[in-house]
């Protein structure tokens, strides 16, 4: 095969320099033996249109999204799988029948880490408590509502979770309920699963100050900040003997059914894969 006919899959974003994508996807690549490639492309914020009008006659089979171009990918789209339409944003492209078709991995990769660290998460009757109402927010309420479970949702401003709970009212599963960041207490008393979706914690952010000390004991907690790769309030947690999950897990799984759509085979994400990505982080982000 040559150079110019081997498929193309890359990272559309803006800016892209700090992605992990590349060295996950590349890694795929050679272990799996396929001849493919994965590049970083920065398309300015005004230049989503643009650039995918000519996505197809460049040789792309597909390729994922990043901010600030996820809505704008969810507009341009000819098609869209049932996740990416719920959640209204597409992180990952494909093409059928000459056509683009927009998806969201992300509710997928927030699940599948969550079933892969902590598997016995989802006991029946189990309570989420879900803090942040923004991109990230909607994936993991997605997700969480397509396995049933019952939500409670905080977020600092009280009408965006209000209104991510009408958005979610008709799709699969329990209606979400909101309530004031000043209640958290409360909530966390009877919550068994509690899900950062915020940007505090992350590095260059403020971290996420929060008690724990009402949480129930044995909850579950999970971050879905990955740099660092042990949040404030993971370690708070863990300190106070709770189980905890960060957030590489769902960059790793998040990956998966994108690499399978544009390349063919579906990957595995392995300890070798995290850890590879982890000593990126370490190196790039000392501390982290
Ligand atoms: P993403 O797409 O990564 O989810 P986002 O859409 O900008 O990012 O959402 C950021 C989330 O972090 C929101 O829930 C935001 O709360 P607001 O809706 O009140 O802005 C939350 N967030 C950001 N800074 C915060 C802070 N200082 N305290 C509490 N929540 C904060």
């Amino acid at each position: 095969m040559s150079e110019t006919t081997i498929p193309r899959a890359g990272i559309i974003g803006h800016p892209v320099a700090q992605s992990r994508s590349p060295m996950l996807h590349r890694y795929w690549l050679e272990q799996l033996g396929i001849a493919g490639s994965y590049d970083r492309i920065d398309v300015p914020p005004d230049g989503f249109e643009a650039f995918i009008a000519t996505f197809l006659a460049e040789g792309f089979v597909g390729g994922n999204v990043t901010a600030p171009h996820k809505l704008a990918a969810y507009k341009a789209m000819a098609q869209l799988d049932e996740a990416a339409a719920s959640i209204g944003a597409v992180n990952t492209i494909w093409v059928a029948d000459g056509k683009l078709v927009g998806g969201n991995t992300d509710a997928h990769g927030f699940i599948a880490n969550l079933d892969e660290r902590a598997p016995d998460w989802q006991k029946p009757g189990i309570n989420a408590l879900v803090l942040g109402a923004g991109g990230a927010s909607r994936a993991a309420l997605f997700a969480l509502k397509a396995r049933g479970r019952a939500i409670t949702l905080a977020n600092r401003t009280r009408a965006t979770a209000e209104a991510l709970a009408a958005h979610f009212k008709d799709s699969t599963g329990p209606a979400i309920r909101v309530i004031d960041w000043d209640d958290l207490a409360g909530a966390m008393e009877n919550s068994d699963l509690l899900v950062n979706t915020t940007v505090l914690g992350m590095l260059g952010k403020h971290p996420l100050e929060l008690d724990l000390t009402p949480l129930k004991p044995g909850a579950t907690v999970y971050d879905i900040v990955y740099v660092p790769l042990e949040t404030a309030l993971l370690k708070a947690a863990r300190l106070r003997g709770h189980r905890t999950v960060d957030g590489l897990g769902m960059l790793l799984h998040q990956a998966v059914p994108a690499f399978a759509r544009w390349f063919g085979q579906t990957p595995t994400v392995t300890q070798e894969l995290r850890a590879l990505i982890e000593a990126d982080i370490r190196a790039k982000s000392p501390g982290a």
